[in-house]
């Protein structure tokens, strides 16, 4: 039984939460992968940072690049284009597998560290990437890759369903409603990535790009924010019967020509009141897939937060780690618990 060495870079809201989780449940979690997970350290900005969860001093570091040398897996929750590729790039050169919820770094350089990744046979996980802890990716990339899918209708921004809820319930002010997501810790370091629309249109891309088995750069999605959105037009949406939702929408097109294509897009949209999407409230995410063969599906739950998106974090980091212990894609099955089966008269149900 050996212990993989788990290199963390980043110990924001999502980073302190994977900490502490790995405290918690580290000794399931290896029984589950069949191999101790090591936490070696966690390389952050400034050692003395306010956390949401308390970090053991002797594991953080400022120096990330030594932090990952002889690191098995490498978990990157930094954020942002830089240092974050750099380091990652380092990291599959080194060998290591990389976890990441990185999507704005997905978004764009995207193909180059897939490209890498490949070539030194290391694998990279970005489950965390997109809507949090709700699992989109593998869904797309593995469940469905049998299927043809033709659409995919999002709410992929916690932050700005939030706001558009509040507006819409409680008939809060936009910049009030900022102010509270920011509060609970939704909203990205500068929030004009949620309300201007940059953070949906990265995970659009990233959707698209899994749906349709193509790339589709980031430049190409259509972006419009919830900026001008008055308490005036969700009023009038909603006594049309519609709520106004900022969706990601990808989809199969055909333009005039005949050419087929794809088309990803995030704007303010009037969601009919029955529709699945318009029951998705707070700072809950959902994606709705349309596919040719399995007909509609939706994936819903918490698409932000520090403990939810640790929950994709985890998952990555498990799949990356029974990679490391059998050599191949991961077991999917661990029969290892020791959990009795308790006979049916002794439990309460509560429902
Ligand atoms: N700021 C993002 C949101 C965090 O509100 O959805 C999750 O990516």
């Amino acid at each position: 039984y050996r212990n993989l060495r788990v290199a963390l870079l980043g110990a924001g809201s999502v980073g302190a939460q994977v900490v502490a989780q790995l405290q918690k449940h580290g000794d399931e979690l290896a029984s589950r992968v069949g191999a101790g997970l090591e936490l070696v350290g966690v390389a952050v900005r400034d050692i003395d940072a306010p956390r949401t969860a308390e970090i053991p001093r002797e594991l953080l570091t400022t120096d990330a690049e030594s932090l990952i040398l002889g690191a098995d897996i490498v978990i990157e929750l930094i954020g942002g284009i830089e240092p974050a590729r750099t380091l990652i790039m380092q990291a599959l050169t080194s060998g290591a597998d990389v976890v990441t919820a990185n999507k704005a770094l997905i978004a764009t350089h995207g193909p180059e560290l897939f490209a890498m990744a490949e070539q030194v046979g290391a694998q990279l996980y970005y489950e965390a990437a997109v809507a949090g802890a709700i699992p989109i990716i593998r869904p797309l990339r593995d469940s469905l890759a049998g299927d043809h899918v033709q659409r995919i209708l999002g709410i992929v921004n916690g932050t700005t369903n939030f706001i558009l809820d509040r507006m819409d319930t409680e008939g809060q002010s936009l910049e009030d409603a900022l102010a509270t997501a920011t509060e609970l810790g939704y909203a990205e370091a500068d929030p004009t990535a949620d309300i201007e629309a940059y953070d949906a249109a990265q995970k659009a891309a990233i959707l698209a790009s899994l749906a349709f088995h193509t790339t589709v750069p980031i430049e190409s999605v259509y972006r419009e924010g919830i900026t001008a959105i008055t308490a005036a037009q969700v009023e009038a949406a909603r006594s049309a019967g519609y709520v106004i939702k900022l969706l990601a929408i990808c989809e199969r097109v055909t333009d005039a020509e005949g050419i087929d294509g794809v088309s990803a897009r995030v704007y303010p949209a009037l969601v009919p009141r029955t529709h699945p999407l318009a029951a998705v409230h707070g700072a809950k995410n959902a994606v709705f897939v349309e596919a040719e063969a399995a007909g509609d599906l939706m994936f819903y739950g918490a698409g932000a937060g520090g403990i939810e998106t640790a929950s994709a974090v985890l998952g990555d980091l498990v799949s990356a780690a029974r990679r490391h212990v059998v050599g191949g894609p991961g077991v999917a099955e661990s029969t290892n618990s020791d959990l009795p089966i308790l006979p049916i008269g002794s439990v309460t149900t509560r429902y």
